[in-house]
């Protein structure tokens, strides 16, 4: 008689931890979606991509990234945030404890703009109709902007980045608490500004364990 079933003739009820996440119900939404997203021509950019680029991570996730757009690395590899933005990113995330299988990632742009330019309006007027359906599927309780497209997009403004930070602000009637950050990339350039960006992430840390 093994140990589990002992305790169970004492009568001792034994609670075992459910490793297995709850069934996605919105698994054939989620697959319509990412096929629709790599057959996208919507914009220009399909010609010049490798891969598109849908996003990653837990789709029950309580929080969720929002990027720009892929630059080299993603759009060879199909995924967000892997060059070298993506390692300081996974730094982060680590310094908060978390890592890149909880939460989930994506970007206004699913397609590489040429030479990691800036997305241009009509690119995120074209894509972003995906991004939509993916935070509606998530239903997150927290959604944090990486850097200024990002942030000016959901919040349908243009104040700068800096004037951003800090503030909880609410995306669309879905009334998602959403903070503003700088954009890892930003911070490999301007490694100064690690240190703001370390007090943002704190505050989203804490914003999550209120949850
Ligand atoms: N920068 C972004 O905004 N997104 C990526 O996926 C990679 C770099």
């Amino acid at each position: 008689m093994d140990h589990p079933e002992y305790l169970h003739h004492m009568g001792i009820d034994v609670w075992h931890e459910r490793k297995v996440a709850p069934a996605d119900e919105n698994a054939a939404a989620w697959k319509d979606l990412k096929a629709r997203v790599e057959a996208c021509t919507a914009c220009p950019l399909h010609k010049t991509r490798t891969h598109a680029v849908f996003g990653v991570g837990n789709q029950q996730a309580d929080l969720l990234l929002i990027g720009e757009a892929p630059g080299q690395q993603e759009d060879l590899k199909g995924e967000p945030f892997v060059g070298r933005a993506g390692q300081l990113l996974n730094n982060i995330l680590r310094a908060i404890n978390l890592n890149r299988e909880d939460i989930y990632i994506a970007n206004i742009l699913k397609s590489r703009p040429p030479g990691n330019r800036d997305p241009l309006p009509e690119e995120v007027t074209a894509c972003t109709p995906f991004l939509l359906e993916q935070i509606a599927l998530i239903k997150p309780k927290l959604i944090v902007s990486l850097g200024r497209i990002s942030a000016q997009f959901l919040l349908n403004t243009t104040t700068p980045l800096g004037k951003l930070r800090k503030q909880e602000f609410h995306y669309s009637e879905m009334k998602i608490p959403l903070l503003v950050t700088y954009h890892p990339a930003y911070l490999l350039r301007a490694p100064l500004e690690k240190r703001k960006a370390w007090e943002d992430w704190q505050l989203i840390r804490d914003r999550l364990k209120e949850n």
